[in-house]
């Protein structure tokens, strides 16, 4: 798979690919995550790549020119299954859409800031809008991470047994059961006698049941 990120900030979303997981898929070569920065597309002097909205009001907004710029010079190299803009006003970001996106091959994502882009943008480019949730970031880069962190880590191969990702929260609509680590007694907290026997098919119901009851709980908007 290979990611395009199109930014104003390359250097907000340095770390996140710089570490851990995600880092360790693109050492494998699972996933290529290219950062361009939009600076890069504008012919405008001090770079500028946003201006005022027309009709008045607060905000700047970035401007069509180097978007489309940056965009048909991708557009040129490769097609791409998605185009995405984070936005907080898209569809918001569930397991059910990252597991959509993982299968893809291409995919775009531009980032907004400020107001956001011009609406001409949105029109003529994007596929889809995507947000993290309900609240509003300065601008689309970490929602950008976010995204890319929830799709990167379903791409086969990328988590080991141990970490697979059948097992998350949300993959069966379920929140995850609780897990326990050494030592099975601290301070008089103990670990469930059942995890501690190595009855498989009864630590395997105790985990479903355990699944089923913490999502009736917390989370019964999704058993609905
Ligand atoms: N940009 C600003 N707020 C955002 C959000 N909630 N999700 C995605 N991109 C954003």
């Amino acid at each position: 798979m290979r990611i395009d990120i199109i930014t104003v900030l390359p250097e907000l979303l340095e770390s996140p690919f710089n570490a851990s997981i995600l880092k360790r898929a693109i050492d494998k070569g699972l996933v290529e995550v290219h950062m361009h920065n939009l600076r890069d597309y504008t012919d405008k002097s001090y770079n500028q790549v946003d201006d005022y909205q027309y009709g008045g009001g607060a905000g700047m907004v970035l401007m069509i020119e180097p978007i489309d710029r940056c965009i048909s010079a991708l557009k040129n190299e490769r097609d791409y299954d998605e185009i995405i803009y984070m936005t907080p006003d898209g569809k918001t970001l569930d397991q059910r859409m990252a597991n959509s996106l993982s299968l893809m091959k291409n995919v775009m994502v531009l980032c907004g800031h400020y107001k956001g882009v011009d609406q001409r943008v949105r029109d003529r480019f994007i596929t889809k809008e995507i947000s993290i949730g309900d609240y509003v970031l300065s601008g689309g880069e970490l929602g950008a991470a976010v995204l890319c962190d929830s799709i990167i880590r379903l791409i086969p191969g990328v988590l080991n047994n141990e970490t697979s990702a059948l097992t998350d929260t949300f993959q069966d609509n379920l929140l995850a059961p609780p897990v326990y680590t050494r030592p099975a007694d601290y301070k008089g907290m103990k670990v469930p006698d059942v995890l501690l026997k190595g009855d498989f098919p009864k630590i395997e119901k105790w985990r479903e049941d355990q699944a089923q009851a913490r999502t009736e709980k917390l989370r019964p908007d999704l058993l609905e």
